[in-house]
Formats: structure tokens, C-alpha cells, sequence
């Protein structure tokens, strides 16, 4: 077969003729919606470095959480500012920590709205590394323990699905044990299992307040050119009882998420990280790219390497658009 008996334009003519044989389709389904928390009473500040984007206080997410389920959205993934940081985190696992608080809100307000928690001591620390220090170092078993506690005073609150994005070793095991232990047996383990050390965090860590202090955290996540590593990490974190990994970031590892999806047929996201998002929007700012079509190719172009689910801060712009489609 070969031109000119064949030529590929001729299914290219019109808009049915490309919806017919569309490989790929983006719907509000795969959207997952991340939001931040903070303390405090009525606040509702935009995140400079991602316009668009908003700190919460836990009463107006009762009113953010309608405004998502109304658009389709099946999911959020909630992000904690806490009001104190410490050497050990000790409010990602206090029963009125920030994130229980606004797990109990969005589930009094609207029940059916999936609520995934991240978990992971960060934000939490006065140091601001994912885990506990100890001689100059992030200290891999005894911060499993902290993570446990984090996830299951999640799951007390009233979340659905934890999702450990700390990358320590063995952390999927620990979560699911101490999990079962405390009778959450149904509750999910969405695990970071290839989560790289990128640069594209930048604004995330403002709006989490969850720069480290000192250093850099190249000692636990991934070195951004491995991939044969990432498929390692995924074995590791299924065979510990993940429900669902991920791959993150999104667009500069694309790659890592069509060779997931290949090698284990398993439930797989991605997220879009906040880097991702500001510099769409910077570019879309200065009118040197149409931010709508540049959100929605991403968003498709994700969902074509393999994943199923994308954790996007589009969520709502896009889940907006796909509506009007
Ligand atoms: C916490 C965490 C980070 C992100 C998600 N969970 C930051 C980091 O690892 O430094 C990044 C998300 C984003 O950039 O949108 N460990």
C-alpha cells in the first residue's frame, strides 16, 4: 500500500471523517482537580506563580467542591498549608490537621465527590524534606512510620484514596499494612511511583510552602533521565498494593508513561504539574500560544502516552470546554 492508492488526507477532510476514526478522546472522566488548604476564615488568595489557581480556607471548599462535582469532575487530590511546622510533620498526622479539616467539609458537603489526599510531610516539616532527618539525611524506615499515621488519620477523615508522594522505599507496603490494621481495608493506595526530581515543582512548593531548607531532594526522587528505574519503581509499588501509580510530571515524560502503560496493564495517572501549568499560562498571558487549544492538545496528548487519569489544574477550564463540545 502506497501512494497514490493510498492517501492519508482523504480521512483528514472533514471534521466527521477525523471524529470517526479519532484514536484518542479526552473526557471530564479522566480529570482530577488539585486544591490547596490553608488556615484561616473566608480566604480565597490566587497563587501568584499559578494564575487561576487559589489557596483555600476549609469553609470555602464546601462551595469550590459543588462547583466541581456540577461540572463532572469524579475527583480531587488535597494539598495541606499547614498553621505549624515542625522537625516531624506532626500536623499531616493531627486529627484536626489541616487536610482531615477539609476532608470532613468537602464529604458533609458533597459526599459523592471523590477525595484522594496526598501524603507526604513537606509542607509539614520545618525543614521542609519529605521525611524525617536524621544525621543530615532523609531517613527512609523511620519516616514509614510517619507516613502510616499520615494515611490512616487520611483515611479517619474521611478520604477515599491516599496518594504517598514522598518516594521513600517500601512506603506503598507500610500504608496498605497499617491500612489494614485499622480496618480501612476498601480505602485505595494511589502511589507516585515514578515521581522525578523536576524543576517544573517550582510553583507547587510556593504554594504548599514546602521548599526544603537546605539541599534538594535528589537522594529520593528519581534522576529525570532513567526510565528503566521508573518500571522498577511501578513493579515495586504493585506488588506492595498500589491500586493506581503515577508518573509525574506529565508532558517531559511522556515516554515514562507509554512504557508504564505498556509493560503492566494497570490502572496508570499522570500529573501535570504546576510548572506544566504556569508556563501554558505565561504563554498563553503574552499571546504567543492560544492557551484553550495548548491546555486541551496536552491534556490529549497525555492521555494518548497511556494514562488514564490526569491530575490537572485545568481540570475546571478544561472540564468547562469539553462541556461545550
Ligand atoms: C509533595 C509534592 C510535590 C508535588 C506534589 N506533591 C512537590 C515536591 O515533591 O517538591 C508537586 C506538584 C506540582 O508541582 O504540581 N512532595
Amino acid at each position: 500500500m502506497g501512494f497514490p492508492e493510498y492517501r492519508p488526507r482523504r480521512m483528514r477532510r472533514n471534521e466527521n471523517l477525523r471524529r470517526m476514526i479519532r484514536e484518542t478522546s479526552l473526557g471530564v472522566d479522566d480529570l482530577v482537580y488539585p486544591l490547596f488548604v490553608v488556615h484561616g476564615r473566608s480566604v480565597r488568595e490566587e497563587i501568584s506563580s499559578m494564575p487561576g489557581q487559589y489557596r483555600f480556607s476549609v469553609d470555602r471548599l464546601g462551595d469550590e467542591a459543588r462547583i466541581i462535582k456540577e461540572h463532572g469532575i469524579p475527583a480531587v487530590l488535597l494539598f495541606g498549608v499547614p498553621g505549624r511546622k515542625d522537625p516531624l510533620g506532626s500536623e499531616a498526622y493531627a486529627e484536626d490537621g489541616i487536610v482531615q479539616r477539609a476532608v470532613r467539609e468537602i464529604k458533609a458537603a458533597v459526599p459523592e465527590l471523590l477525595v484522594i489526599t496526598d501524603v507526604c510531610l513537606c509542607e509539614y516539616t520545618d525543614h521542609g524534606h519529605c521525611g524525617k532527618i536524621e544525621g543530615g539525611e532523609v531517613d527512609n524506615d523511620s519516616t514509614l512510620e510517619l507516613l502510616a499515621l499520615t494515611a490512616v488519620s487520611q483515611a479517619r477523615a474521611g478520604s477515599d484514596m491516599v496518594a504517598p508522594s514522598d518516594m521513600m522505599d517500601g512506603r506503598v507496603g507500610a500504608i496498605r499494612q497499617a491500612l489494614d490494621r485499622e480496618g480501612f481495608k476498601q480505602i485505595g493506595i494511589l502511589s507516585y511511583a515514578a515521581k522525578y526530581c523536576s524543576t517544573f515543582y517550582g510553583p507547587f512548593r510556593e504554594a504548599a510552602e514546602s521548599a526544603p531548607r537546605f539541599g534538594d531532594r535528589k537522594a529520593y526522587q528519581m534522576d529525570p533521565p532513567n526510565w528503566r528505574e521508573a518500571l522498577r519503581e511501578v513493579e515495586l509499588d504493585i506488588r506492595e498494593g498500589a491500586d493506581m501509580v503515577m508518573v509525574k510530571p506529565a508532558l517531559p515524560y511522556l515516554d515514562v508513561i507509554c512504557r508504564v502503560k505498556e509493560e503492566f496493564e494497570f490502572p496508570l495517572a499522570a500529573y501535570q504539574v504546576s510548572g506544566e501549568y504556569a508556563m501554558l499560562r505565561a504563554a498563553a498571558h503574552l499571546k504567543w500560544l492560544d492557551g484553550e487549544r495548548a491546555m486541551l492538545e496536552t491534556l490529549t496528548c497525555i492521555k494518548r502516552a497511556g494514562a488514564d487519569v490526569i491530575i490537572t489544574y485545568f481540570a475546571l477550564a478544561a472540564a468547562r470546554l469539553l462541556g461545550q463540545q
